[in-house]
Order: structure tokens, then sequence, then C-alpha cells
């Protein structure tokens, strides 16, 4: 099934009845260093300490997950991040060739910014407003707040931009907006979705119950697939690699550095 934005529903309605959960007590982690050799030498352990049968799958690449159990709602939230980090890269390169005075694909600029509305603003962001902060606001007001408030600011900046885009690009003013407008979401968006990986997720699991955790993320799966199919991230996918073929932006390798050595 394709990929299809949201016509009648946005996520922001869709997910809009919480489940319920108790406020669970959490010891934070420790602050201990562990070297990345310490890590290897603990995944070592892990597969020493697992059965035979076990150990051999995990050598082998493990046993396939089970398709049926849906990620946890911060992975869940976290892919999503991904998805729109590709779009920040994607609207990166217009900016880009704005400033050295080139015409981007005005395609590319309409399409991401169509997928962030639905997709990120209507669908991601309506997950984080219905589910995720009412339960981590008394934990933390004042980033919650901020947060809302960069919702409610990204959604008029996507407006802009996608007006813009529709524009003539060969006008200077035009341009010169839609410049702005693309460093003014990327400037935000980039810290807000590093905010929320780092701060509000992980509060998150330590604000209720497994149970809940298990709930919201059985309820996450349902409203993606309810709302954009069996198959949603790959077609979503295939439109962000679109974006990116029409910015010339979709090779991984290509940014790859070489090895430097110090003289
Ligand atoms: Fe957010
Ligand atoms: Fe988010």
């Amino acid at each position: 099934m394709p990929y299809r934005p949201s016509k009648a529903t946005t996520g922001r309605q869709a997910a809009s009845q919480p489940t319920t959960g108790q406020p669970a007590t959490g010891q934070p982690a420790t602050g201990n260093r562990v070297s990345r050799r310490g890590l290897f030498l603990a995944g070592a352990g892990l597969v020493a300490g697992a059965g035979a049968t076990e150990a051999a799958n995990l050598l082998a690449g493990g046993s396939p997950a089970d398709p049926a159990r849906p990620p946890s709602p911060g992975e869940d939230l976290m892919t999503e991040h991904g998805v729109l980090k590709r779009l920040l890269l994607g609207y990166q390169a217009v900016a880009d060739q704005l400033a050295a005075g080139h015409t981007p694909p005005a395609g590319a600029i309409t399409d991401a910014a169509e997928i962030i509305a639905d997709y990120i603003e209507g669908f991601h962001e309506g997950l984080e407003e219905a589910y995720v902060f009412p339960r981590v606001r008394d934990r933390e007001p004042a980033l919650v707040r901020t947060l809302l408030t960069q919702h409610d600011r990204g959604r008029h900046l996507t407006a802009a931009i996608s007006t813009a885009a529709s524009e003539d690009l060969g006008s200077a003013a035009v341009r010169r907006d839609l410049r702005r407008y693309l460093t003014l979401f990327i400037g935000m968006y980039a810290p807000h979705e590093a905010w929320e990986d780092t701060v509000i997720f992980p509060a998150l699991r330590t604000a209720v119950p497994q149970r809940t955790l298990d709930e919201l993320a059985e309820r996450f799966a349902d409203l993606q697939n309810a709302q954009y199919g069996d198959h949603a991230l790959a077609q979503l996918l295939s439109r962000v690699t679109g974006v990116e073929q029409q910015l010339g932006i979709d090779d991984l390798n290509a940014v790859t550095p070489p090895l430097v050595y110090r003289s």
C-alpha cells in the first residue's frame, strides 16, 4: 500500500485518546564512562552468557525480531525523528543552493514540506502532545512548554515555506524569504528533536510502568497502520529518497570523508 498523506484525520486528532498509566519511580543511569573496548568485551560476555543455541543465533545475526511486536514508544518516535533529520538535510541543501545563487527544484521543497506537515507536524507531534508530554510535564515543565511553542512555530514556518516554494523562485525577495524560513526551521528543529531524544523520551521511560509503555507501543503502531497502512515507514522513506534525489544528496557514501593523517 503506497504511503498516503492523511486527509480526513490528522495524527493529532487520531492520537487524542491517551491510554492510562501510573507514575513509576526510576533510577537515573550512572555516568560511568565505558571504553569502546569495554563495550566490545561486554558484548562478548553477553554472547558467552547466553545458551549455546542463543549464542550461535546471535553470532549468526540473531533470531529475527517478532514482527508482531511494535517498537517501544521511544524507538518509534526516534525513528520518526530520523525521517525529520533527513528532511532537514534536504532543507539545508536548498538553503545552500539559494545562498550560492542557484534556483533549487521547487518540487523537492514542496514534497519535503508536505511530508513534514502531514507526518511530522500532524502525526508525530500529535503523538507527542497527546501521549508523551502529559506524562513528563511534571518533571520537565519548562521544556515541555518550549517544545509546544516550537511545534506551533514549526507549523507556521512550514506554511510559509510551502507558500514561498509555490511562488516565483526567480524573485530575489522570494528566495531571500525562503532561505530565511528554511534557516529558522532547521535551526529550531535540530535542537528540538535532540532535546526530545535525550531528555523527554528517557523521562517517559521512567515516568510510567512498563505495562503503559507496552500499551503506548501498541497504540502508536495501531494509529500509524490506520492512518498510513502496513508499510508506512518504507513508503515514507521512498518519498524522502525522492526529495534527496532531486537535491543530489541521496548518496550516503558521498559524505564519507577520506582518511586524514596529521603530519
Ligand atoms: Fe516535538
Ligand atoms: Fe519529536
